[in-house]
């Protein structure tokens, strides 16, 4: 039995995760639960899975949590809570799928306790993957992607040797916008942004779905978990969501995986890698499907993508600064302080004031994570007044 904490075990990932674990109850040990402020829906997730411990980042919450006679599971709150829970020595896997940079330091904790590692949460790699890939190394760990394009990238490699890896191609579904005007994204309203045409997800990736920005957190993702440079890193649109994404080796022979689109696969070939077993994810139909179509994208209507490129180009804390700037901005974009378009103004801003720091220390990360948003509120606070 593999014991496994999850780390966002609320949210669209998260509940994915138990869907799977549930499927195959002999094999997993759910040891921790971890969440925001969600008291409801964990304290339903305690009572199925009775972990040994769960935690709340909001310590109100926790607390409301504490009082609802959880009998056999401790409650624990903060992000104290969380690091404590990575560490235990029941842990044989820690499936990261917070959202947001709020993921870097359990992903770091559980990785310098010697846990295996199942990563959701991209922002991770995106802000700090030089910090992650290092302490990777140096611990000797397993970090499996979650992320269906790069399962699917890992899965097309199973058995290739590394250095015939010419390039990885990333496929995007395009988003709910991939056929507007850029008048027409001037005036798109949250809840457009938010109607993704292929897959459930939470909020924040949904909106990056649709800016793109997505697209260019997961190609700096790739650059990191495969160690190519972002010049061997492409993106091709294809709306349908089958191909999950390919890799073009030195002999020009391209490899794809393919899948209907259901987090709940990538998901279990993280956790039971190297094993593949059967699963309740409907079987792919081509035929039915009919036609697989692939275009290029548009980076004057979505520069978000753009802007990812040049911040892993730029190294250093760029791609921190990159990261940092879109969740405000997309937080703002969601509290209907800013228009779509201002997402990729607000990030570009970011990163022209910023003063990089090449190979920077996990403090020098988290100091420009930090001051980024400080910034950020700032200039959201005066443009409100
Ligand atoms: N959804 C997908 O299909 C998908 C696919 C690929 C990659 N991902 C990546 O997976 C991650 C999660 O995405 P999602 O769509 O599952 O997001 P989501 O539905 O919004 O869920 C986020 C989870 O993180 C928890 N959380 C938020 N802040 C936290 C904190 N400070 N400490 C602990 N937990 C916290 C939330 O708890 P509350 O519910 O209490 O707020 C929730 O459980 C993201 O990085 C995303 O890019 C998602």
């Amino acid at each position: 039995m593999l014991g496994v904490v999850i780390l966002g075990s609320t949210g669209s990932i998260g509940t994915q995760t138990l869907d799977v674990i549930m499927s195959m109850p002999e094999r997993f040990q759910v040891v921790g639960l971890a969440a925001g402020s969600n008291v409801d829906r964990l304290e339903r997730q305690i009572r199925e899975f009775k972990p040994t411990v769960a935690s709340l980042a909001d310590t109100a919450a926790a607390n409301r949590l504490g009082s609802r006679g959880l009998e056999g599971t401790t409650i624990l709150s903060g992000q104290r809570g969380i690091l404590e829970m990575v560490q235990r020595d029941d842990v044989d896997i820690v499936l990261n799928a917070i959202v947001g940079a709020e993921g870097i330091r359990p992903t770091l904790a559980a990785i310098e306790a010697g846990k295996d590692i199942a990563l959701a949460n991209k922002e991770t790699l995106v802000a700090a993957g030089s910090v992650i890939m290092a302490a990777v190394d140096r611990y000797g760990v397993r970090l499996l992607p979650v992320d269906s394009e790069h399962s699917a990238i890992f899965q097309c490699l199973q058995g290739a040797n590394d250095k015939h890896l010419h390039k990885i191609i990333l496929t995007a579904s395009g988003g709910p916008f991939r056929q507007s005007s850029l008048e027409k994204l001037r005036q798109v309203s949250v809840s457009e942004a938010l109607n993704h045409p292929t897959w459930d997800m939470g909020g924040k990736i949904t909106i990056d779905s649709a800016t793109l920005m997505n697209k260019g957190l997961e190609v700096i993702e790739a650059h990191w978990l495969f160690g190519v440079p972002g010049e061997q890193i492409d993106v091709v649109v294809h709306p349908q969501s089958i191909i999950h994404s390919l890799v073009e080796l030195t002999d020009g022979s391209v490899l794809a995986q393919l899948g209907v689109a259901d987090m709940r696969l990538p998901i279990q070939y993280a956790l039971t890698y190297p094993e593949r077993l059967p699963s309740s994810v409907a079987p792919l139909d081509l035929a039915t499907i009919g036609k697989l179509e692939f275009e290029a994208p548009d980076t004057k209507r979505f520069p978000c993508l753009e802007l990812a490129y040049d911040a892993l180009k730029m190294g250093g804390t760029y791609p921190t600064v990159l990261n940092a700037s879109n969740e405000v901005a997309v937080e703002a974009f969601v509290n209907g302080e800013i228009g779509f378009l201002d997402i990729p103004r607000l990030v570009r801003d970011a990163l022209d004031n910023h003063q990089g720091v090449s190979s920077p220390s996990i403090h020098e990360i988290l100091a420009a994570d930090a001051a980024v948003r400080r910034d950020c509120a700032t200039y959201l606070r005066q443009r409100r007044s």
